[in-house]
């Protein structure tokens, strides 16, 4: 099977959104994943954050397989057991939560959040004018519009004006600049990412959320956390706010919740409970019993804490590998993150270079990703064993080899 590069690659008739020209991939198992020619990768990208328990995983495939022979779908004018129980698994889970609205993608969860926002807002009497939503520089929060003005990067906005109005921006990390930001009280909710992740892979400080909370407090607003990319046991919490000691009004997830399939979710707080209320919005996927008996499954496996623990482990090791290259090769600099979620920044003399870099560990043998030009990302499944690790090391020591060499 031809996969790529010639005049007619395969992607011919996909919309060309995406960069054609990359491995087709046919199965995988654990961290290891297998293209339709037969060769094989090590996989440190696990579909941008996705695949968090790896591919394959027994537990996620027996629920699959179970609930596919029982019921597909059931739309929102009924409900199913898979989605009543994860709503009460991920409420009990987060300590926070009170309810959960599902959908099927990032996104998605996001426009839930300012909807949710927006109404709670509009419930205390506030004008149109003094809801605005404060989100920050380099975030990332979807494609759709609203998500898309959100997202506060002009290389995703430029060309799709007029955007949906009332979002304002301020700095990351910097509590000062939310703080005048917020002054005229006119801010109806924060939205923020607590680890950037297509922005660079940008971990906020303790302070700044803690931080975001108190200001949230002050000026009657809500803290929605962007979880979801770094939420569902990435950063070695299951949710990523425990780690950085913030109680959230609302937090978005998808990515690793589905472990591959695809779920959102938006969990709401007591804060915000009702914020929306009904016929206010819906989706007509969201909770769909196969995707809920997954994510069920999943969050079964991301709550053990031998794998949470793992996740220290490993990113620890993981980084000792990175550093370990940058002695060598002197291509990365800092490692910054926080447990699975990891970013090397390139050095000024590489600038630029992170797609030739994804290239040459594509041609080694290793799945890898970049977050914008200038950044490798380390986003392996949370179960990745010892073994993985290792060998995925030993091909990037290899492909930095090889781009040195040029
Ligand atoms: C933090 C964050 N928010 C939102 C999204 C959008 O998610 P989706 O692509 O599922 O719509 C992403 C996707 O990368 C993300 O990383």
């Amino acid at each position: 099977m031809k996969n790529t590069t010639g005049s007619q690659p395969r992607e011919r008739h996909f919309l060309p959104v995406y960069r054609p020209g990359r491995i087709v991939l046919d199965h995988g198992v654990g961290s290891r994943v297998f293209a339709s020619d037969g060769r094989e990768y090590v996989d440190f990208a696990a579909g941008i954050a996705v695949n968090s328990l790896g591919h394959a995983h027994p537990a996620l495939n027996a629920a699959l397989t179970a609930q596919a022979g029982r019921l597909w779908h059931t739309s929102n004018v009924f409900t199913s057991e898979p989605s009543l129980q994860l709503a009460d698994a991920l409420v009990a889970a987060s300590g926070f939560a009170r309810q959960v609205f599902f959908c099927n993608s990032g996104a998605e969860a996001n426009e839930a959040a300012i909807k949710l926002a927006r109404q709670w807002a509009t419930a205390q009497g506030r004008a149109p004018d003094r809801r605005v939503i404060l989100t920050f520089r380099g975030s990332f929060h979807g494609r759709t519009m609203a998500t898309l003005a959100a997202t506060a990067q002009p290389k995703y906005q430029a060309g799709f004006e007029p955007l949906p109005q009332g979002f304002r921006y301020g700095d990351f990390n910097d509590l000062a600049g939310a703080e005048a930001a917020m002054a005229a009280g006119d801010v109806c909710a924060v939205l923020v990412e607590p680890v950037q992740g297509e922005g660079g892979v940008m971990p906020a400080t303790d302070a700044f959320l803690q931080g975001l909370r108190t200001l949230c407090d002050r000026h009657e607003a809500l803290l929605v956390l962007d979880e979801i990319q770094c939420g569902m046991g990435r950063t070695g919490h299951l949710f990523a706010c425990e780690g950085f000691g913030v109680q959230p009004d609302v937090v978005t997830l998808a990515k690793g919740l589905g472990g591959g399939f695809p779920i959102g979710a938006m969990l709401v707080g007591e804060r915000a409970s009702d914020g929306l209320g009904f016929g206010q919005h819906g989706t007509t996927f969201g909770g769909n019993p196969l995707a809920a008996a997954v994510a069920g499954a999943a969050l079964r496996e991301l709550s053990a804490p031998a794998l949470l623990a793992n996740v220290s482990r490993q990113a620890a090791s993981l980084r000792d590998g990175l550093a370990r290259l940058d002695d060598e090769f002197k291509v990365f600099g800092e490692v910054r993150g926080r447990g699975l979620m990891l970013g090397a920044p390139l050095r000024p003399e590489h600038a630029g270079r992170a797609g030739d870099i994804v290239d040459a560990c594509i041609a080694r043998g290793l799945l890898l990703l970049q977050a914008g030009p200038d950044v490798l990302r380390f986003v392996p499944a949370l179960n990745i064993g010892d073994v993985d690790v290792a060998e995925g090391l030993a091909r990037l020591r290899a492909a930095l080899t090889d781009y040195i060499a040029g």
